[in-house]
């Protein structure tokens, strides 16, 4: 076993699980990732580990989750992955930091303000009852895929007035190519990914031209038409800088653009890929969740003015999104040192935390790994949120832009689905995690989709 004795730390060394001769722990972790920081977690709330060079603190408790995102955010930047994905991603929300990162934020945010997202709540459900209209009684579906085509059409839809509904399988593959990347960005020398001489190299590079095609071509069609069509791309497109008045270049907005597109579909598509899942596996809540629907909606379609009689359907997703977090692990580069309980991370540490794993704490948790969206009925998301033990959205400075956005989006389109139709897992898929920068089933998600029987629909 290698010494690590006090990498990372100035005098104490938080507790590890034994590493392996070379590379650290990368191989137990890469190996099976949330088990691996499950036991790690069962070390302490503050311990320890090695990715190849790299000393990591892993963190588990509320109270540190907010001293990190929140209270000592500006000790911290985004984690070495989100760095070198700059290769693929350039300089967008996602990856910028400091004073880049506020300005791009203050100029998106307009997009993501409560008025818009009930302008594009009619795309969501529109797209989703395209979706629910293809489908048929019997059909055998890739749920996983589905999922992924119909949020990325509907970012494409409500934030650059793109009907990209021809090109969704192409771009989503692109897409899950750079995603499959973000692994290979923690190796040495990956931020020379398009110079090198592998596999890796030429998928990412095809990737990005079949995703540049797409957004400059957007980008290229409004620039000509000049019209403000009051959507974030004209946001983008008409934004000046305070101080020298200069505008965001091609590139600039197409970076943005491309952030807006990964991580606006990819996340939403997990949490209702699970919800299916889960639903499939919990016939009870599926029938409740059912009975909601008829008795909320009728045969009405849903809609955002109602969204809020749609309890049960966002416990729903709520409970999902805590058993399955898409964004199941969040990291951050120290760049000062600084104390996380009696240990101190030195400038360099990457510090780890997990959704996935704080989420399925039996400390603050119930029957923690159970799926209990009655459990939402008497506890409320903003107060498992403001206590920091409920984060699937993040906190603080780099809390997810998009959250409202997602919420609204996960809730009208389970409804508009499940209005119409239940999904029952293939008998012989088998389930698994595949954690990657989201949290992917490892094996697809293929269901057979069967036409619904109407529930009994209760008053009230
Ligand atoms: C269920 C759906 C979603 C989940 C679970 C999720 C989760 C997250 C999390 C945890 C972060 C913070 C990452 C960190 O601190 O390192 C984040 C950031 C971000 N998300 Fe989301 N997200 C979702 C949907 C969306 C949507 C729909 C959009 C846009 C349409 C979006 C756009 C972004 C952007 C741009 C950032 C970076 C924000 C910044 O650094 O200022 N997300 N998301």
């Amino acid at each position: 076993m290698a010494d690590i004795e006090n990498q990372g730390s100035s005098n104490k060394r938080p507790p590890s699980q034994p590493a392996g001769l070379f590379g650290g722990h990368l191989r137990e972790f890469w190996r099976d990732r949330t088990g691996f920081l499950t036991r790690q977690a069962a070390l302490g709330d503050v311990s320890f580990l090695k990715m190849g060079n790299q000393p990591v603190f892993f963190i588990n408790h509320p109270d540190l989750v907010r001293d990190l995102l929140v209270v000592n955010a500006d000790k911290f930047v985004k984690g070495r992955a989100l760095q070198r994905a700059k290769v693929l991603l350039g300089e967008g929300l996602l990856t910028s930091e400091g004073a880049v990162h506020l300005r791009q934020r203050r100029m998106i945010q307009p997009a993501f303000h409560r008025d818009r997202i009930a302008e594009y709540s009619r795309s969501m459900v529109d797209y989703g009852d395209k979706m629910a209209d293809e489908w048929k009684a019997g059909d055998a579906r890739d749920i996983d895929q589905e999922m992924m085509r119909l949020t990325l059409q509907i970012v494409g839809k409500t934030l650059f007035n793109a009907d990209i509904s021809d090109d969704a399988d192409e771009i989503g593959a692109a897409m899950t190519t750079l995603v499959g990347l973000f692994d290979f960005l923690l190796l040495p020398f990956s931020e020379y990914l398009e110079k090198l001489p592998i596999p890796q190299a030429i998928r990412s590079k095809r990737a990005r031209k079949t995703l540049d095609k797409v957004i400059y071509g957007i980008i290229n069609e409004r620039r000509r038409s000049g019209e403000d069509m009051g959507d974030l791309l004209s946001m983008l497109l008409m934004a000046q800088d305070e101080d020298d008045g200069r505008g965001m270049t091609d590139e600039q907005v197409r970076d943005e653009a491309l952030t807006l597109f990964l991580a606006g579909h990819e996340t939403t598509a997990n949490a209702l890929t699970w919800t299916w899942y889960l639903l499939s596996q919990h016939p009870e809540a599926e029938a409740k969740l059912h009975a909601e629907l008829d008795a909320v909606l009728g045969s009405r379609t849903p809609a955002m003015d109602g969204i809020s009689n749609l309890k049960f359907t966002e416990a729903v997703l709520a409970e999902s999104m805590r058993l399955y977090p898409p964004a199941w692990a969040i990291g951050r580069l120290s760049i000062e040192e600084h104390q996380f309980g009696e240990f101190t991370a030195k400038p360099g540490t990457l510090v780890l935390l997990s959704p996935y794993v704080l989420h399925r704490d039996t400390r603050f948790w119930e029957n923690a790994g159970d799926f209990v969206p009655e459990r939402w009925e008497t506890q409320s998301v903003k107060e498992a949120g403001q206590r920091n033990i409920y984060i699937p959205f993040g906190g603080g400075v780099r809390r997810c832009i998009g959250e409202s956005f997602a919420w609204t989006e996960g809730i009208l389109l389970i409804a508009t689905l499940a209005r119409k139709w239940r999904l029952q897992l293939e008998s012989d898929q088998k389930i698994g995690l595949n954690p990657q920068i989201t949290l992917r089933p490892k094996y697809g998600m293929r269901m057979i989709v069967e036409s619904r029987v109407k529930a009994v629909t209760r008053p009230g």
